[in-house]
């Protein structure tokens, strides 16, 4: 059974320079914030605190066998915990600060929790872009373990809003930036024979990475690389019915593109001028806004596979899928 982590008031307060040093100041003390960055909001905690990283776990009930990204200034902090080989010192010239996160070998001397990387002998690490992110873990000196705002399963955040409404009293204070540009998480890449697997497709392209480090392998059939890619995941309560052309009574729609059906139920449109990377930030925001309408379907119109259109349909389908027991 998950512990009840204990319930406290968790403020809301606009990332100030003042706020972000309160709330480093609270990561080190092995406090839990929730802080923007380029791609959603994560939920932070220091990444040298077993007990702080226990507590994520607790308060997004989330199963302690899913392992967390750890975040960092600049890539001379992650050198100190994991080794980079060729490929991935590539990938990260090519795109950090940003939205793409490495797993490579943990090293023998890390001083990282162990329990952030769930016991693998990899570790997640990433350096975020937004500069809420980049000061906070400056001022606060110490790597972040940082999973998305929400609760174990259910839609990534992308407003300080989303935080508050899926962890209020599970953590100290949310520091609120707005928007989050991107939308979508990172892309999570993972090394075999120092050869790039695509382990999470994500807000940095297959096209990009491959124009870096060469073609992207897909992870082995049955291996769950990285164990967070469960197949039920960004599930709001209303059912997806995915690639519908024609709306059925009752439905709610989230469109894409020029052409949409007429209706008289709650509608969103990704972007109507078709454009992916508005389409990525306005996601998880209308998934939630339509699941909030009482709806029992969401309808979803096609949207291409190119480009980020693959990491956008990889959360819809992990969203439209029958839910798994509760771990
Ligand atoms: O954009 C993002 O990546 C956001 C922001 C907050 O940085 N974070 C995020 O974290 O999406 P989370 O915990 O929701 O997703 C992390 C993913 C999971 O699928 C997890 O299984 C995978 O990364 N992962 C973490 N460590 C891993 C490891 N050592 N090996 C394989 N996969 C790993
Ligand atoms: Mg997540």
């Amino acid at each position: 059974m998950e512990t009840i982590p204990p319930q406290r008031a968790t403020r809301i307060e606009a990332a100030t320079e003042g706020r972000i040093a309160e709330a480093a100041r609270l990561l080190r003390e092995g406090r839990l914030v929730a802080f923007p960055t380029e791609t959603v909001y994560g939920l932070g905690a220091s990444a040298l605190d077993e007990t702080a990283v226990a507590s994520v776990f607790a308060a997004k009930g989330r199963p302690k066998f899913n392992p967390l990204i750890v975040h960092v200034s600049e890539r001379r902090d992650a050198e100190a915990h994991v080794a980079f080989n060729p490929n991935a010192q590539a990938l990260a010239d090519a795109f950090w600060p940003g939205a793409l996160t490495l797993v490579l070998p943990r090293l023998g001397s890390s001083s990282l929790s162990l329990l952030a990387s769930a016991g693998l002998d990899t570790v997640a690490v990433r350096s975020p872009r937004h500069p809420v992110a980049r000061a906070l873990l400056e001022v606060a000196g110490i790597p972040i373990a940082a999973p998305s705002a929400n609760r174990a399963g259910s839609v990534s955040p992308t407003t300080a809003d989303h935080v508050a409404r899926d962890l209020y009293s599970r953590l100290d204070l949310i520091l609120d930036a707005g928007p989050c540009p991107l939308g979508i998480e990172s892309t999570v890449i993972g090394f075999e024979a120092d050869r790039p697997v695509l382990l999470r497709p994500g807000a940095i392209t297959r096209e990009a990475i491959e124009d870096i480090a060469g073609p992207l392998a897909e992870p082995a059939e049955g291996d769950v690389k990285a164990p967070g890619m469960l197949a039920s995941h960004y599930a709001p309560r209303a059912r997806l019915r995915l690639d519908v052309h024609e709306l059925r009574a009752g439905e709610a729609l989230l469109a894409f593109g020029p052409n949409v059906p007429s209706s008289s139920n709650p509608i969103c449109n990704l972007s109507p001028r078709g454009d992916l990377a508005e389409a990525a930030a306005n996601l998880f925001a209308m998934l939630r806004q339509l699941d909030q309408s009482g709806v029992t379907t969401i309808a979803v119109m096609r949207v291409p596979d190119r480009g980020l259109g693959e990491a956008i349909n990889d959360r819809l389908r992990r969203a439209a899928a029958p839910r798994e027991a509760a771990p």
